[in-house]
């Protein structure tokens, strides 16, 4: 079993907020990447929704299942040795009442090693945010843009309605939330939601004054086809990597230049 000792837990995220050290949070999917993140000391490990695109090649978060999150979530949760695991709840496991609400989040912690889940909502999920917080299950919320109502909120715009972020922001608190994501919120009003909660804010294209920020692991890497969002800071570029490489390959099969005598048995 790996050593608790370095582990990031639900209490030290908070107190980060309160020393004002940033929290660095990413999305993985599967066991080797969450190794790599783990290894060079990401805070919190997301086991996305967001595996519908990067993963699935899907247009929405909606399809995903909680069987599916929960397979990728069983080789995160092996992978992380210091991280916070968390895992996205996908819609609409956790519309269903507080009970079957409080069985889905439940089967996170244990059919994985993971230790939180994340819920998309605000005031309207405070409630059942708070039942799954009461059966001992840490609770991330996420406000502002929220994928999973994408056909509600008409396309993924930047969420500007001040009242309700804030609102938003002190109920997922006054619930238990431990740490609230903001989607797509503008910066200055990020700041004025993270300066209202003790919680910590993790901010994904909500500017520079959130406790943390998150990003998707696939557009940081290059690794998503055509445009990436505006909040998105490109730190490689493994695409254009993956795709010179196996054309080489493609080529030294055809020319017989691979496998060569080194490759080979004697
Ligand atoms: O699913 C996901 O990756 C997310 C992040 C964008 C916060 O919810």
């Amino acid at each position: 079993m790996p050593s608790d000792r370095s582990r990031v837990t639900v209490p030290n995220l908070v107190a980060m907020k309160t020393a004002g050290e940033k929290i660095a949070m990413l999305t993985a999917y599967d066991f080797p990447t969450a190794r790599l993140l783990d290894e060079a000391g990401i805070d919190v490990i997301l086991v996305g929704d967001s595996l519908a695109a990067v993963v699935q090649g899907r247009d929405t978060t909606l399809p995903v299942t909680l069987d599916q999150v929960l397979y990728h979530a069983e080789m995160v949760g092996r992978a992380a040795e210091h991280a916070l695991v968390v895992v996205d709840m996908p819609f609409p496991t956790f519309h269903l009442g507080k009970y079957r609400t409080i069985e889905n989040a439940a089967r996170v912690l244990k059919d994985t090693l993971c230790r939180a889940v994340k819920i998309e909502g605000g005031e309207k999920q405070a409630e059942v945010i708070e039942a799954v917080v009461e059966a001992g299950i840490p609770v991330m919320a996420h406000i502002g843009l929220r994928p999973q109502s994408i056909h509600q909120l008409g396309g993924y715009s930047v969420q500007r309605d001040r009242d309700a972020l804030l609102a938003d922001a002190q109920a997922v608190q006054n619930a238990g939330a431990f740490a609230v994501v903001l989607e797509c919120v503008p910066a200055k009003l990020a700041e004025e939601v993270t300066r209202s909660i003790r919680i910590p804010t993790i901010g994904i294209g909500a500017g520079p004054h959130c406790d943390g920020q998150v990003l998707v692991l696939h557009d940081l890497l290059g690794l998503t086809p055509g445009r990436v969002p505006r909040h998105v800071k490109v730190y490689a570029e493994l695409g254009k990597t993956i795709a010179e490489a196996v054309a080489q390959y493609g080529q030294d099969v055809r020319t017989g230049t691979f496998p060569s005598t080194k490759q080979a048995f004697r």
